[in-house]
């Protein structure tokens, strides 16, 4: 049994817990306004809002109810445009604005455009135009054009920022007229289900299921009734924090809880820079660190972020390896089937961090190539480096030797070309549609290049690097 509030009011079901909150709206309760277009998470036309207690507050996130099981929903505030909708055909602030900028023609994306707008009202983003603009990266539409609805946008913005800025976001948000007034009673209906158990539809659990946004776009038609335990409400799993000298993160942490989390924040400067080209905004919102670990991909960013970390990764039964160690193969894990991530663990001392991505588009694309570094310096030398690379091997990998060889060594031009060299060594690509097996090596060349770039730009001439 699932139970959770719906719009405004609180429902239960027996449905398999693996149904996508999408089919369950549309089909079981008629709520027909949500669409469906891609099923695989790219377009946004199925975006709902989610709310979560969080402390003394409910915490909204957007997310693709196309890869949502409603085992996710449970206990949490699902809101679909009929719950954020004006009686007498009355239009919100934030349909008004794309009316008035022009952002609509068939209409198809626009409830989508809506939800993700609606959200960042009410999540606790800063009020800017950018900021507004970064929340719709989710949304796919086939015919307006966006310049419209980013005006919208904007428009948007600048209603909320002058709405009031110290205070609590949901609260100036229905003050304003931008949520309907039954949401200040979400939180009471939130605390009287809180603590109910999901019954578990099996006993034989053989898969974990975290965001599943990879999961839902493999393999959808066999998770409805899959034996799934959910593992992204778990709250042993859940939470950023310092322990002595490491830093340890739940494994059901989302990449958005990265971003929002001060304890990150304080360690990586760049963090709204390097994590904004993952995926998207709803993507960021479901997708856990686990869930990218596991799925193995070779390019999966978050990986490929954490082996540059020299991350541990902890199983539910205590086991430990470091990440670099998960890999065996192509898909092929050093876990057994009922073993878990259950935490990450990275030294909190991190002086030195970058992270590149080349994709066919800037947002909401996987990689061609992928790379993160990780270095110690002092005096211009490098003490300890960890360097990592996805799209280039059939797994993510750990750059071994150069890491190694950047030990002890100056940070010169010399030494970036002499790595560069081991760095082609390590790596295996292979021509594929993201580009060919020269294109792979030139790109990751470029990118292992750019982080000394970024980082040591004063001491470097880099373009005196010898080019393949
Ligand atoms: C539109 C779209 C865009 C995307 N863009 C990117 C991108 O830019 N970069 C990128 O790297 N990825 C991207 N992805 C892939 C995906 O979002 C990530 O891999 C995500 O981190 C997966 O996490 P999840 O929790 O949703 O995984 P799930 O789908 O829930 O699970 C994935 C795998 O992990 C396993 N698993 C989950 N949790 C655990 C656990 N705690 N212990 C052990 N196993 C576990 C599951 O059994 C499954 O095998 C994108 C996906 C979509 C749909
Ligand atoms: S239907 Fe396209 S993102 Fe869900
Ligand atoms: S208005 Fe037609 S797809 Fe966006």
């Amino acid at each position: 049994m699932v139970k959770f509030i719906l719009n405004n009011q609180t429902i239960q079901t027996d449905l398999p817990a693996g149904t996508t909150v999408l089919d369950f709206v549309r089909y079981d309760k008629n709520l027909k306004g949500t669409k469906i277009g891609c099923r695989e998470g790219d377009c946004g036309a199925c975006t709902v809002l989610v709310g979560e207690l969080n402390k003394d507050s409910v915490k909204y996130r957007s997310m693709t109810s196309c890869l949502m099981p409603i085992a996710n929903a449970h206990c949490k505030h699902i809101v679909t445009i009929e719950g954020i909708n004006k009686p007498n055909n009355e239009l919100t602030k934030v349909q008004q604005a794309i009316v008035d900028a022009g952002g609509t023609q068939c209409g198809f994306c626009t409830v989508g455009f809506v939800m993700s707008l609606t959200g960042f009202c009410i999540d606790e983003t800063e009020k800017s135009g950018a900021m507004a603009i970064s929340s719709i990266d989710g949304n796919i539409c086939r015919c307006t054009g966006y310049k419209s609805i980013e005006r919208a946008a904007e428009r948007v913005s600048c209603q909320l920022s002058v709405a009031g800025s110290q205070r609590n976001q949901l609260e100036v948000a229905i003050e304003k007229d931008f949520v309907p007034a039954y949401f200040s009673h979400i939180k009471e209906m939130l605390v009287e289900i809180k603590g109910i158990d999901r019954q578990p539809i099996t006993d034989h659990r053989q898969l974990f299921v975290g965001g599943g946004t990879d999961l839902y776009v493999q393999r959808y038609d066999e998770m409805v009734y899959a034996p799934a335990e959910n593992l992204f409400d778990n709250s042993d799993l859940r939470g950023i924090k310092k322990n002595g000298e490491f830093i340890e993160i739940g494994a059901s942490a989302t990449v958005t809880d990265l971003l929002v989390s001060p304890v990150i924040q304080s360690i990586f400067p760049n963090l709204y820079k390097h994590l904004k080209l993952v995926s998207s905004t709803p993507i960021r919102n479901m997708a856990t660190l686990a869930g990218n670990f596991v799925n193995a991909s070779p390019i999966g960013d978050m990986t490929i972020w954490f082996l540059a970390l020299d991350a541990l990764v902890i199983f539910n039964n205590e086991r430990e390896i470091r990440l670099s160690e998960l890999y065996l193969g192509y898909k092929t894990l050093a876990k057994t089937d009922d073993e878990f991530i259950k935490t990450i663990r990275f030294r909190k001392e991190v002086q030195h961090f970058n992270f590149e991505k080349v994709s066919k588009r800037t947002c909401l694309d996987i990689s061609s190539v992928n790379s993160a570094i990780s270095l110690k310096t002092e005096n211009n030398k490098i003490l300890e480096a960890h360097v990592s690379a996805g799209g280039v091997a059939p797994i993510p990998l750990y750059l071994k030797k150069t890491s190694a060889f950047l030990r002890g060594k100056e940070i010169n031009d010399a030494t970036i070309s002499q790595a560069n060299d081991i760095l082609q060594t390590e790596i295996s690509p292979i021509s594929d549609v993201r580009g060919s097996e020269s294109y792979k090596r030139l790109l990751l060349r470029q990118l292992f290049t750019a982080h000394f770039v970024e980082l040591f730009q004063n001491k470097l001439c880099v373009f005196s690097v010898p080019q393949r």
